[in-house]
């Protein structure tokens, strides 16, 4: 048997992440300056490890109901009713409902699974988190990428014009990710209308939502008052047509977990959930337990440690060159000067030949114009990270 010849189109046309080659690069290189991985480097909640180590000491290491164990659901159905003023029933397919994933990325690939036939077409960011692409390969769609350059957001004006009778799908990730960038009420609100004139279904990736800066929370939740990062899903009348997907991983530094969620109309998030159980099974069970405790866990200390290093990034390389201004996440999506005269890969292996590890821009994107820088690091490191940076870029 010729084992290639077996492989399907689908994976064939799936590349291996970017982000692994800079992984496989790192591996060679002697105590390299990291600033490629997006993965938080505070310690977990001590109430949130110690829910999941409970869970496991006392047998809770079954499966569990597809949707998820029910005082998870139930507490993430009362933060959905807090956060965004949605009130999801438990069974059916009217209303909204809330459905806990394997990850946002189970999440992402179960919705998308969901609603794309073969043929039918999604609009995603460019710049694109890394998977967005991909989920049209999945599900044999097609994936139309949206220029967002070089403010970073999927606005109306810009998706109106991509709009095909294929259209199932707008993508939109606010905080963003490759760029930090947040969307404005406005903004989400014009996108918003537009879906649903076209009766587009907004799938709005918002795993970045509790890592917003101050000046980005300009919300109220419904429910309890508190400033947060704009949600189209928190507008008048969106439960019929946004679709929420988030994580705990980032927020609570608990990324190996695989835990996410998401709520939206009961149709679509029954038939995600038919799919799980048979993809995912269930998400994983002694973790369910901890990520109960996730939503008391106090979080402002590292966040005010985040926008610290934020406006580092933001004012020492602003010097230099163009940052589109992260207002959440730990990215910073910034032009190589175009006095240098290079693209971001030659900037990028530029600056790995002084140690410094970067992701080029084309790992998320059709240019290769920008590099990504995660913040997420020792502050050391990042401070030397940008003393190597803008030593070239000057
Ligand atoms: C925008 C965005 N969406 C989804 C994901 C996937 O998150 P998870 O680890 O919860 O699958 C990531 C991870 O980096 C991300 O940046």
């Amino acid at each position: 048997m010729n084992a290639e010849l077996l492989i399907s189109d689908r994976v064939k046309g799936i590349n291996g992440s970017g982000i692994r080659r800079v992984f496989d690069m790192k591996a060679k290189m002697k105590d390299p300056i990291d600033l490629s991985i997006g993965q938080p480097d505070f310690p977990v909640p001590a109430a949130v490890k110690q829910a999941a180590i409970h869970a496991i000491e006392h047998d809770l290491n079954g499966y569990t109901p597809t949707y998820g164990i029910p005082p998870l659901l139930e507490r993430t159905a009362r933060h959905v009713r807090e956060d965004l003023g949605w009130n999801p029933v438990t069974t059916g397919t009217d209303g909204t409902r809330v459905l806990i994933t394997s990850g946002t990325s189970g999440a992402l690939i179960l919705a998308c699974m969901a609603v794309l036939n073969p043929g039918d077409e999604i609009i995603i960011p460019d710049p694109w988190f890394v998977l967005y692409p991909y989920l049209a390969n999945l599900a044999q769609a097609k994936a139309v990428k949206c220029d967002t350059y070089p403010d970073f957001k999927l606005t109306a004006e810009r998706v109106a014009k991509l709009i095909t009778p294929r259209t199932k799908i707008v993508l939109s990730c606010s905080p963003g990710n490759p760029s930090g960038v947040v969307m404005s009420t406005k903004d989400n609100q014009d996108l918003l209308e537009l879906c649903r004139s076209k009766g587009i279904l907004l799938l709005s990736d918002e795993i970045y939502d509790e890592f917003t800066y101050s000046e980005s929370r300009t919300e109220k939740r419904p429910g309890t008052g508190s400033s947060v990062c704009p949600s189209p899903a928190r507008l008048p009348g969106a439960e019929n047509t946004v679709l929420v997907v988030r994580g705990f991983g980032k927020t609570y530094g608990v990324t190996g977990w695989r835990l996410g969620y998401v709520a939206g109309p009961a149709a679509i998030v029954e038939q995600m959930a038919k799919l799980q159980q048979y993809l995912y099974v269930c998400p994983p069970g002694p973790l369910q337990h901890g990520a109960i405790a996730c939503f008391d866990a106090d979080m402002t200390g590292p966040l005010a440690e985040y926008e610290r290093r934020r406006n580092m990034v933001n004012e020492r390389l602003g010097k230099f060159t163009d940052v589109a201004m992260p207002g959440g996440a730990f990215y910073a999506f910034f032009a190589v000067p175009p006095k240098l005269g290079m693209t971001g890969e030659q900037f990028f292996m530029l600056a790995k030949d002084h140690n410094v590890l970067c992701v080029p821009g084309h790992t998320f994107s059709t240019r290769d114009t920008h590099l990504r820088l995660s913040y997420a690091t020792k502050l050391a490191t990042l401070e030397k990270g940008l003393d190597v940076l803008t030593k070239l870029m000057a």
